[in-house]
């Protein structure tokens, strides 16, 4: 087959624009560029000159390249010079009418054979179209930003495009070296429909106090592995931006979920519009700045002092309870580990060996850590003996009455001014805490799978928990080196109420037909650097726990948008319920 377009126009060569002009004459192509007019169209050649230089500094390209790339490239301020190019890429600002004049203007000048293409992030590919004669040879190009690393292109097609047209544009972005998504026209398209929707729950979650910036951003990097914290990426994508696109999803879409937080409005009426204005949901040491700088915390009240904790208690002989319990003895902290039979606890204690083994393997630990750590380790059939110790995990079932009966077990038990920890995910800490005479000592403390791996721990405190409670496991969470963040006692705490509306999101994507599995997890991992997309990890989680945690959330705050996407109850009633059957959202069986 011929190479697809090889003579393209680029029409504006600002951030976006620039880059794309070099990726084309990179594939050896020949490129038009059209600007604005000849100080706009000189300052254009610059940056295309300058961008390159440091790529040649960088040992991204060779200078031969360079020159070679250069000669391919034309930049002038007719738009008339665009009559000779087999394709037309658009990358003016975010303007519908600018966008929709330039396209009626292009339609007069090329060929009708001409395919049109919009760099457009938020606008109707559609409406865009619409003000051109040829519908079927329009569509959508989305590159991601700096177009030279991120491999991600979003063809967008709207109902009249040929697909024979996309295809040639997929095509071309292929031979760029870039991974080309199918998308159908709607704000955002894959990658920013999901991801604007869970940064503006994140912008919620600050706005009402729930927790910390900080916190927030913290968990979601640790506890999901996401390249950077919600915050941290509005202020980076400018929170003036991020507004423009929730208010065009939402205008689509009608979800409150897509409404843009507050917040963000406020921000963007001060002119706190993220790091290009020096501060947003922090302050930078200068505009343009990636640099945050600590400001005094509004909360400067001296913190209690955490109780002692020289032993501790782990109830439960399932992975998380074998993982924590290795937490705390490779911390040196000694560990009684109580199952519901002396049998189970052995069996719980042989899994961890086995774990820590692994470790030695790795050469992650040393033989005589291994040793020390399973000798700090006790296992013990009935909690009785757990009379001495001075912190108490629970990790149990996830069902409320057990864990209830547990809790009213270890009332009887414990000595008084022991902390009682749950780590349930889903459920009401203070449920736990009621199920004793001593609700002030009750606390949450939700680790993450695998829990010696994971440095995240959710320290939850419910309405009745004491300060000094909170405080002593916030600071043991520091001695064995995990990293806590703070929030209170509701739904989801704060990494699951926003990483599986996410995950629901995308599911609903794939039931409307809007795009295919594979397609939103490329896009995912390659436009937002995410480690998985939406359908492995919810394979992995399992679709019966994810199901079970988005209609808890659902159950929680009654919004509309987190009510599960039928599809995943589908799929959960019908045993798919992703790599523990074999099958979920993908066919492992068949891999
Ligand atoms: N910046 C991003 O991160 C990003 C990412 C993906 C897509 N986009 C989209 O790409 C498009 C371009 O955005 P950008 O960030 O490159 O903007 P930009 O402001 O950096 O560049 C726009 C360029 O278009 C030129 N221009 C304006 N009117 C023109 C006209 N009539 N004819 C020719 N040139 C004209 C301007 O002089 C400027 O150089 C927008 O639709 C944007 O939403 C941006």
């Amino acid at each position: 087959m011929e190479r697809p377009f090889p003579t393209v126009a680029v029409v504006g060569l600002g951030t976006m624009g620039a880059g794309v002009a070099v990726a084309l004459a990179r594939s050896g192509r020949r490129v038009i560029g059209v600007e604005a007019g000849p100080t706009q169209a000189l300052r254009a050649l610059d940056r295309i000159e300058a961008s390159t230089a440091r790529a040649v500094e960088r040992g991204r390209l060779e200078a031969g390249e360079r020159a070679a790339l250069l000669a391919l490239i034309e930049v002038g301020d007719d738009l008339a010079a665009a009559a000779q190019a087999d394709l037309v890429v658009e990358e003016v600002p975010e303007d519908l009418e600018l966008k929709r004049a330039l396209f009626a203007e292009l339609d007069r000048i090329c060929p009708p054979e001409t395919v049109l293409a919009t760099g457009t992030t938020a606008l109707s590919v559609t409406r865009i179209a619409a003000a051109t004669a040829r519908p079927e040879r329009v569509l959508g190009v989305h590159f991601f930003n700096p177009v030279h690393t991120m491999r991600l292109v979003e063809v967008v097609r709207t109902v009249l495009t040929d697909p024979q047209a996309a295809e040639r544009v997929a095509e071309l972005a292929r031979d760029l070296g870039k991974e080309p998504v199918a998308a159908g026209d709607r704000a955002g398209f894959i990658a920013n429909g999901l991801l604007f929707a869970y940064l503006n729950q994140a912008a919620a979650m600050f706005e009402s106090r729930y927790a910390t910036r900080e916190d927030i951003d913290a968990a979601m990097r640790l506890g999901c592995g996401l390249p950077m914290g919600p915050l941290a990426l509005l202020d980076l994508i400018g929170i003036d931006t991020a507004r423009t696109v929730l208010e065009a999803m939402y205008a689509q879409s009608g979800d409150r979920l897509h409404a843009p937080a507050p917040i963000l409005g406020q921000l963007a009426a001060a002119g706190l519009l993220g790091r290009k204005s020096g501060r947003g949901f922090y302050a930078y040491e200068a505009p343009g700045s990636s640099k945050a700088v600590a400001e005094g915390s509004a909360d400067a009240r001296p913190r209690a002092a955490g109780r002692e904790v020289r032993s501790i208690g782990v109830c439960g002989s399932g992975t998380m309870a074998t993982g924590i319990v290795e937490v705390f003895a490779k911390a040196g902290l000694p560990v009684l580990l109580a199952a519901r039979s002396q049998e189970k606890a052995e069996r719980a204690k042989a899994q961890l060996a086995r774990s820590l083994e692994r470790s030695v393997a790795k050469g992650r630990l040393s033989g005589q850590a291994r040793d020390a750590a399973l000798a700090l380790v006790t296992p013990i059939g009935s909690y009785r003996d757990l009379a001495e110790v001075d912190l108490v995990v629970e990790a149990v079932a996830e069902d409320l009455a057990v864990k209830r009966e547990l809790f009213a077990a270890l009332d009887g038990i414990v000595k008084p001014g022991a902390v009682l920890a749950t780590t349930t995910s889903s459920l009401p800490v203070v449920s736990c805490a009621t199920a004793t005479s001593r609700p002030r000592d009750v606390v949450g403390m939700h680790f993450f799978n695998p829990a010696p791996a994971m440095k995240l721990v959710e320290v939850v405190s419910t309405v009745l928990t004491a300060e000094d409670v909170t405080a002593t496991v916030l600071e043991l969470c520091a001695k064995v080196r995990k990293h806590p963040v703070e929030c209170g006692d509701r739904a989801g705490f704060i990494v699951n109420a926003l990483l599986f509306p996410y995950l629901n999101d995308a599911v609903r994507m794939l039931q409307e037909h809007y795009a295919t599995v594979d397609d939103i997890d490329t896009a995912m991992k390659l436009g937002c650097g995410y480690p998985m997309g939406p359908f492995e990890l919810l394979d992995v989680v399992g679709l019966d726990v994810s199901l079970t945690i988005e209609q808890v959330l659902h159950q929680e705050f009654r919004e509309p948008g987190l009510a599960a996407a039928p599809l995943l109850e589908h799929l959960v009633a019908a045993g798919c319920l992703g790599r523990k059957t074999g099958r979920g959202f993908r066919d492992h069986a068949r891999r």
